[in-house]
């Protein structure tokens, strides 16, 4: 099976990636309450959130599953784990479990979760169902994989502005040319499947966001988390590069100008008893 770790997470451990990070826990909040309310997570119950990074659903498992039950947290990118440890400890979470490890190839006991969670872990790596398959291992015959990820089928903004036509597409090429899934979201419930899970459930949430809110400007953060891949796999020069970040900033920063975020895709199966 092929090492995540020894592939790298395509978006790194940068201060940018971490802090957008921090504030994408906050805009999922709710739905990740939502979902923990699909799979009915109750007090006393072991919860493993995997590729959790600085926060992801922690804090809410921590709240829901209480002090008789048990929260791992599991990532393999040591910054990341600091991060968490910083940031459960400004929010005043305690008894959660950090663990560095490779969820394709981790230590943690088989079947002994009653929930595995991940979050935007899919969209990011090339091997969607070797994730869903050691997930499932996590499992207890009768708990619940849930998985939450992105389709990019609205990712658009308006009104429409040549900068975020050819920036996008140069993405998303760099993103495929990296092994990864821009709409791996609708294909969540189908993994679940495969990995014979039964009571699939889907569910799927699209955000707007303006000039102010923190994911407006998502687009020029991607671009210059990819910038190399891009300059390398696409036709633009640096400076049309350049030119079209600082345009395309300008435009989102235009009052008018909204943007469609990508679509949340939140499935979940049971392993059967
Ligand atoms: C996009 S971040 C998502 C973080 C968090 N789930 C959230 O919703 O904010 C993906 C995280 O998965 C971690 N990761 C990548 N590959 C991994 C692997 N094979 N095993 C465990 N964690 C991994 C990365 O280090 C990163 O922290």
């Amino acid at each position: 099976m092929t090492s995540a770790s020894s592939r790298g997470y395509a978006l790194g451990a940068s201060d940018a990636e971490r802090a957008r990070l921090i504030v994408q826990h906050d805009i999922y909040r709710g739905e990740a309450a939502s979902l923990a309310e699909h799979i009915g997570l109750r007090p006393g119950s072991h919860a493993v959130d995997v590729g959790c990074g600085p926060l992801g659903v922690l804090d809410l498992l921590t709240e829901l599953v209480g002090s008789s039950g048990r929260v791992v947290g599991l990532d393999s990118e040591p910054r990341m784990l600091d991060m968490a440890r910083t940031t459960l400890a400004e929010r005043s979470i305690t008894g959660v479990e950090l663990v560095c490890d490779d969820l394709l190839d981790d230590d943690l006991d088989a079947e002994s979760f009653d929930v595995v969670h991940e979050r935007f872990l899919i969209t990011n790596l090339p091997y969607p169902r070797d994730v869903v398959s050691s997930m499932t291992r996590l499992a207890k015959p009768g708990g619940y994989v849930a998985l939450e990820d992105i389709d990019c089928i609205s990712w658009t903004c308006h009104p429409p502005h040549p900068s975020w036509g050819r920036l996008s597409a140069a993405l998303l090429t760099a993103w495929y040319a990296a092994g990864l899934d821009a709409y791996v979201g609708r294909k969540l419930p189908g993994l679940l499947r495969e990995a014979g899970l039964v009571d699939v459930g889907l569910d799927a949430h699209v955000n707007v966001w303006r000039p102010g809110d923190p994911y407006q400007k998502t687009l020029p953060h991607f671009v210059r988390e990819f910038r190399e891949r891009i300059l390398r796999l696409s036709d633009l020069t640096e400076q049309e590069f350049d030119r079209c970040l600082h345009e395309l900033e300008a435009h989102l920063d235009q009052p008018t100008t909204f943007t469609l975020y990508n679509t949340l895709i939140q499935a979940w199966g049971r392993k059967p008893e």
